[in-house]
């Protein structure tokens, strides 16, 4: 062999050696098709479900159980490794955010599935968690602590009607909602996505919404977080605060307050379950055999697929990858949603059952899971969805009015001192403060970007539900605060900034530190000084400490984060609808009581509304 071409071949073998480990073990190109009956949509689910998994590889089955988040792909993964499924993390949108745009994409990534031996379709999934928010121009719904004030069931299929009409306009038929949590303190990120902290009304709540979503419009809905995502203490979570923390628990409690909703979800015939970043008693539930093995799948007899949450095997106390991945699968977890690491993920699946770490039965029992949702889904047919199943376009007038029913329905009426609210025709208003403007804050997390309030969200602000309601009755609206003198009466806004999950925690929930804005108290401290009577609206995720201002109050409204059609708050305060919503949540007097209840720390109890 000449030297020059025994060069070559060396250079040639140390570059194979650099880029062949991270795609050697796990591609899928030796698998053969046997038998095509698992593609006849004739067949019933159960046969198509035995027919293809009797064909697949190691390598496929556990490509299957990989769910990548779709910014971590190169090009010709889902090709090589046979994935499963993909998602889009909070944020991550294709270029062009429109339904075309989502649509190119999808199919884009479901014609690499295509080109698999089987040619087995992905399962896409979002966190439409409030409407579509993760489609710019899309309806959206007050966060799931409003729609817990509303307590409306009806209003429940309604929602999921629209986000659903929404999804599959996107090709989409995977949601991660809803969070069934049962919150227990509002210093918690993530307690706007509860719909309270009564496991019935989160059940007889979030029932309806699964069955509507699923039944009627062939999506798989996820319940989450599994479980007592809603009762870890503060100091215990993510950085010394309360969000993926420990929860510390009777048996006899988690069976009272945390399981009951996913009981509930597994009677509704959810498809998913997305396991919990937080520990009970100090086990990860992502390593917790008893809770997902035993409880769910055993006692509640769970039919569909567990799901990690994001990267979240990865915080499995173990030395390697490849034990975390060992766990989490015999604990019972049928796919694995993964970003950074989800190469060694499935490297790790392959290795443990070769080596016998993972039994055979175990990924067969996951891939069976995961593929009757395929079939039942009709992804083998409509990779996309069933576009006969929408029936209204994105942002149509519909949808737009059962957003604005939501909103008004939340709305919660804590104070109004001689019935100064509704406001009477004729007034003169001088409407202020830093939430009474921003469609972005009314939307919170969740919205566009994960963290919210980046991108800005298409809708309507709460000053714009005053001016149109002003001038429907004969009064007028001032913003200008020169002119705030001649105004009858003044009404602030106040609230929060945007935030999602651990990022939103906040020990203090005063009016101005913490995740208040930085203008609640300037604007309030200018009313103050106008001598006029003062209604307050808050725009929050949760109650924040108002004991030391609301004697200077006249009215106060809890408006929760309204979400898009924010102009419907003003048709509830000049009276063309009246209050309905009650508070789902008991609000704290002080924030070092919590949580409120348990404490007796009581400004206004659970279920408390005028
Ligand atoms: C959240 C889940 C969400 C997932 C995918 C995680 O960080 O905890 O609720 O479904 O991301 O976006």
């Amino acid at each position: 062999m000449k030297k020059k071409t025994l060069l070559f071949r060396l250079a040639a073998l140390v570059i194979l050696a650099v880029f062949i480990p991270s795609c050697s073990s796990s591609t899928i190109k030796e698998a053969k098709v046997s038998s095509k009956t698992y593609k006849d949509p004739k067949a019933s689910v159960e046969v198509r479900v035995k027919d293809l998994l009797s064909q697949l590889t190691v390598e496929e089955k556990a490509g299957q159980m990989l769910q990548v988040e779709r910014n971590y792909l190169s090009s010709s993964d889902i090709k090589n490794y046979g994935l499963g499924s993909l998602l889009s993390g909070g944020g991550s949108t294709p270029r062009e955010n429109s339904p075309e745009g989502w649509i190119d994409m999808l199919e884009g990534y479901q014609k690499q599935a295509s080109k698999t031996p089987h040619a087995i379709p992905l399962i896409y999934g979002v966190d439409a968690v409030h409407g579509h928010n993760s489609l710019l121009g899309a309806v959206i719904f007050p966060h799931n602590i409003g729609l817990g004030a509303a307590n409306d069931k009806e209003l429940m299929k309604e929602i999921a009607d629209a986000t659903s009409e929404e999804m599959l306009s996107t090709g989409i038929t995977w949601n991660f909602a809803p969070c069934v949590a049962v919150a227990q303190d509002p210093r918690w990120g993530r307690y706007y996505e509860s719909l309270g902290e009564d496991p019935q009304r989160v059940s007889e709540l979030s029932g309806p919404y699964i069955s509507e979503m699923q039944d009627k419009y062939n999506i798989a809905v996820t319940a989450k977080h599994y479980t007592a995502d809603g009762g870890t203490k503060w100091g215990t979570g993510y950085s010394g605060g309360i969000d993926q923390g420990n929860s510390s628990i009777s048996d006899e409690e988690l069976r009272k307050i945390y399981l009951p909703p996913y009981e509930n979800a597994v009677k509704n015939g959810a498809k998913t379950i997305m396991v919990s970043f937080s520990s009970i008693n100090d086990i990860k539930c992502h390593a917790n055999k008893h809770l997902i093995m035993d409880i769910l799948k055993g006692e509640m007899k769970f039919k569909g697929f567990v799901v990690s949450d994001y990267n979240g095997i990865h915080q499995i106390p173990a030395k390697s990858t490849y034990d975390k991945v060992v766990t989490a699968v015999n604990s019972g977890i049928d796919m694995f949603m993964e970003a950074d690491y989800w190469k060694q993920t499935l490297d790790s699946i392959i290795k443990a059952v070769k080596a016998g770490d993972i039994k055979q039965d175990r990924i067969d029992d996951a891939v069976s899971r995961i593929l009757t949702v395929k079939f039942e889904l009709g992804l083998f047919e409509n990779p996309l969805g069933n576009k006969q199943l929408i029936k209204n376009q994105v942002a149509s007038d519909a949808h737009k009015e059962t957003a604005k029913k939501a909103v008004r329905e939340s709305l919660v009426l804590l104070k109004n001192e001689n019935s100064i609210l509704p406001i009477k025709n004729n007034t003169k208003v001088f409407v202020s403060g830093p939430a009474s403007n921003s469609v972005g804050l009314q939307c919170g997390g969740w919205t566009l970007d994960w963290q919210g309030n980046k991108r800005q969200p298409v809708g309507n602000t709460i000053l714009d539900g005053f001016k149109q309601m002003a001038s429907q009755s004969g009064g007028e609206i001032i913003t200008d605060p020169e002119q705030a003198t001649k105004a009858d009466l003044s009404v602030v806004v106040i609230g929060e900034e945007s935030y999602a999950e651990y990022e939103g925690d906040d020990a203090s929930l005063t009016l101005d530190s913490g995740k208040a804005l930085s203008g609640n108290m300037s604007a309030l401290k200018f009313a103050y000084s106008l001598n006029k009577p003062t209604v307050v609206i808050m725009v929050s995720g949760r109650p924040r400490i108002v004991t030391d201002e609301i004697d200077k109050w006249n009215a106060f409204v809890e408006a929760w984060l309204p979400g898009s059609q924010g102009d419907a708050v003003a048709e509830v305060i000049y009276g063309k609808y009246g209050f309905k919503g009650k508070l789902p949540v008991t609000w704290p007097k002080d924030s070092k009581n919590l949580p409120a209840k348990a404490n007796n720390n009581i400004l206004f109890p659970y279920n408390f509304g005028l």
